[in-house]
């Protein structure tokens, strides 16, 4: 098949795009290095052996992405391209709206005009907010969003279901990701973002390279084993895996589907302290703060739907997390 990557040079779409190529299939980049780098291109090639064809294109603007369309037939979609920082949404929300709802209508009007069928879209546990009992079902539906991030990840499976339902050709996969972290196991592709990182992962990275003197844990009162907040991590490269199959799912079915990606296990912060900490072989120091705001207690995927309708499941442990993502971090600093 012929895939629209859309933000495929960033964190998950770059490991996605070394999935695809190693399928078999043929990859197109639509990405405006916001937040990436060109040099992703040859990482990718220097993994798979292929360098995905690439265009410097900001999906609000609507001409360009126009034109890559025309160039291309598309057989599907992997819509990846969006603002994700929590807070951030909260202080910009329509810098977000813009980008995250505005600039995805362009792709899927697009999708529309070029009778481009099959799109699978990046969304988000956050969408369950804090409204249901773990292990978070899809059936559950959509909870309360506590930020616009979330929101904007709520409307897209909206507006996604809407099309799927007016239009018989459509197919739509919306995942709902848990939390992503890892990397690849050649250290060529990960994630370190710019600035101090929001995210657990990326800021004891930080702690173990030594950017960073200490881990701030956010809350040790919460209703869990070890009083701090439980999530599901799952491997960038299990996770990209995911896209495989279900941008496969998508083509031969039609309709909506909301799948979560997750492993169905949850880990505390102190308990993915301790095995980053076996990953870089030294103490990470940590102090305990304050709640964050907006935080959930626990958080974890039921798998169910995605093994039934997709046969995936995870094969990378927190382990290899911490190891691969240890092991970029190192080889990205020198
Ligand atoms: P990322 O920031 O690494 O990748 C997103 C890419 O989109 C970047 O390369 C960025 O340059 C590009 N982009 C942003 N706005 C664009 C625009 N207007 N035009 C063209 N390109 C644009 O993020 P990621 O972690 O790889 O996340 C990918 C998707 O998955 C996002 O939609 C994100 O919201 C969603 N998601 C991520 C997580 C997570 O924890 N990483 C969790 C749930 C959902
Ligand atoms: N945490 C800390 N210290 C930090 C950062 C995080 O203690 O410096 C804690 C948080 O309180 C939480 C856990 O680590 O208990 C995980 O926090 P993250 O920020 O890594 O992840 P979240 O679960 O808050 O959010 C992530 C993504 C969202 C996505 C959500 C659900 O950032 O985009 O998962 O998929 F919506």
């Amino acid at each position: 098949m012929k895939i629209l990557v859309t933000g495929g040079t960033g964190f998950i779409g770059s490991h996605t795009c070394v999935e695809l190529i190693e399928s078999g299939h043929e990859v197109v980049i639509v990405d405006n290095l916001y937040n990436s780098s060109i040099e992703v291109l040859d990482n990718i090639e220097a993994i798979s052996g292929v360098k995905p064809k690439f265009y410097k294109v900001d999906i609000l603007d609507r001409p360009s992405l126009e034109e890559v369309f025309k160039e291309n037939d598309f057989d599907a979609i992997i819509h990846f391209a969006g603002y994700k920082a929590v807070g951030e949404s909260v202080s910009i929300p329509l810098t977000y709206y813009q980008n995250n709802i505005s600039g995805s209508l362009n792709i899927y009007e697009l999708m529309q005009k070029y009778h481009v069928d099959n799109i699978v879209f990046s969304s988000s546990a956050t969408v369950y907010g804090d409204n249901f009992e773990v292990p978070f079902k899809e059936e559950y539906g959509q909870g309360d969003t506590t930020n616009p991030y979330g929101t904007t990840k709520k409307f897209n499976e909206i507006i996604l279901t809407d099309f799927a339902r007016a239009n018989k050709d459509i197919s739509v996969v919306n995942l709902r990701y848990f939390n992503p972290i890892g990397a690849h196991p050649s250290g060529l592709l990960g994630e370190d973002p710019e600035g101090t990182p929001n995210n657990l992962v990326p800021y004891i990275a930080k702690v173990a390279t030594g950017e960073l003197d200490h881990l701030r844990v956010f809350g040790d009162d919460y209703d869990t084993p070890d009083g701090t907040g439980v999530r599901d991590y799952i491997h960038v490269v299990d996770l990209a895996k995911a896209h495989l199959k279900a941008v496969e799912y998508a083509t031969s079915h039609k309709g909506a589907e909301v799948i979560n990606v997750g492993s169905g296990k949850g880990y505390s912060v102190l308990e993915v302290l301790k095995a980053y900490e076996a990953a870089c072989g030294k103490k990470l120091p940590y102090k305990i703060y304050p709640r964050r705001e907006g935080d959930i207690a626990v958080c974890y995927a039921d798998t169910t739907k995605a093994k039934e309708l997709l046969g995936f499941e995870v094969f990378r442990g927190i382990e290899d997390m911490c190891r691969d993502s240890y092991n970029y971090m190192i080889r990205h600093k020198k």
